[in-house]
């Protein structure tokens, strides 16, 4: 998958890239003072070597005609402008983070898109697996389609709960559910009651799902492939956080698509309209675009207790 060499001529033999290597054993200190990579079975191809190397002597490439050589992002030498970012301007950054839900009508360049994928697959992943495909969708008519499947899938599911008895056993689980808020447990049924009576159960056309937003992306695994399945919806949500975070930098707005998300689980059919495999799991979903939204502040967060021990 991955082939790295050393080159003796620069390598001084400091050995730290076997310090820094995932797995012990990969590297070893042949007879001749320089390292070698004795065991490649146990190599995760994290590239620690690679990167810590202080007189880049190591070489790391994928081997072509494998997936990874597809898409792999390219390394680099560590290069800051100036310096990093002052903590309080990096804060600043997350905290002003928003999920966008109103979306300008305006088209998002490729190359904007390119840069959060590969911000994306630069994301971190259990024991480097890399599990992940992406999917983009740009085109309207096939967003649309695709959000027209996903309300079906809605509309059926909640007119199952549109009778008087479906209505008050949803009041009673989500009151069960909320024991901890301190409200009174028929006090929370009677508000929820309420809440599930004037809930438009019967059609939700009206309501936007991907926000109009112009871009969607989805990230799925392979559910056949790979030792870290538990792993890999967590993966995905990293890889998912760094392109929000690449989006916001670009100028771009984003969402998660949570509803999406259920919906891609439970429907055949929208994984058949975006031709996603069969041995792959949906996974995440998000939406990209140009804000039309103007934030002047971002909201308190709470209630945090850190335990400290
Ligand atoms: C996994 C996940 C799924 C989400 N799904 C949706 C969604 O389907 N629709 C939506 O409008 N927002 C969705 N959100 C956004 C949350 O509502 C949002 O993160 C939360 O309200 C906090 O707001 P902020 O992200 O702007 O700080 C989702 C967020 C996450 C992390
Ligand atoms: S870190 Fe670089 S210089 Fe040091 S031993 Fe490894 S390859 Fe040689
Ligand atoms: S790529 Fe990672 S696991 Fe492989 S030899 Fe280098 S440090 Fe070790």
């Amino acid at each position: 998958m991955v082939s790295k060499t050393i080159d003796k001529e620069k390598c001084t033999g400091c050995m730290l890239c076997e310090e820094i290597c995932a797995n012990s054993h990969v590297m070893t200190k042949g007879e001749d003072g320089y390292p070698a990579f004795t065991n490649e079975m146990m190599c995760i191809a994290c590239g620690h070597c690679f990167a810590i190397c202080p007189e880049r002597a190591i070489t790391f490439t994928f081997s072509p005609g494998t997936d990874q050589a597809e898409v792999v992002a390219p390394g680099a030498p560590i290069q800051y402008p100036n310096e990093f970012p002052a903590a309080d301007t990096i804060g600043t950054f997350l905290f002003s983070t928003r999920s966008d839900r109103l979306y300008a009508d305006k088209p998002v360049e490729k190359e904007k898109i390119e840069k959060v994928i590969e911000a994306m697959m630069r994301a971190p992943s259990a024991g480097n697996e890399q599990n992940k495909h992406y999917y983009v969708f740009t085109d309207p008519a096939k967003i649309a389609e695709i959000e027209s499947l996903q309300k079906a899938y809605f509309r059926a599911v909640l007119n199952k709960y549109n009778s008087p008895l479906a209505k008050r056993s949803a009041a009673l689980t989500i009151s069960m559910n909320a024991k901890g808020s301190g409200v009174p447990l028929w006090t929370r049924y009677k508000n929820n009651l309420a809440l599930t009576n004037n809930a438009s159960f019967s059609d939700n056309s009206s309501v936007s799902y991907l926000k109009g937003a112009k871009v969607l992306l989805v990230i799925t695994h392979d559910k056949k492939k790979g030792m870290h399945q538990s792993f890999y919806q967590g993966d995905i949500r990293i890889a998912g956080t760094y392109g929000i975070l690449m989006a916001k930098a670009l100028g771009l707005a984003s969402c998660w698509m949570g509803l999406l998300e259920i919906a891609m689980g439970k429907s055949k059919k929208i994984g058949e309209a975006m031709h996603i495999g069969s041995h792959e799991s949906m996974g995440g979903a998000l939406v990209l675009g140009y804000s039309d939204t103007q934030w002047v502040g971002y909201p308190p967060r709470g209630p945090v207790t850190p335990k400290w021990q």
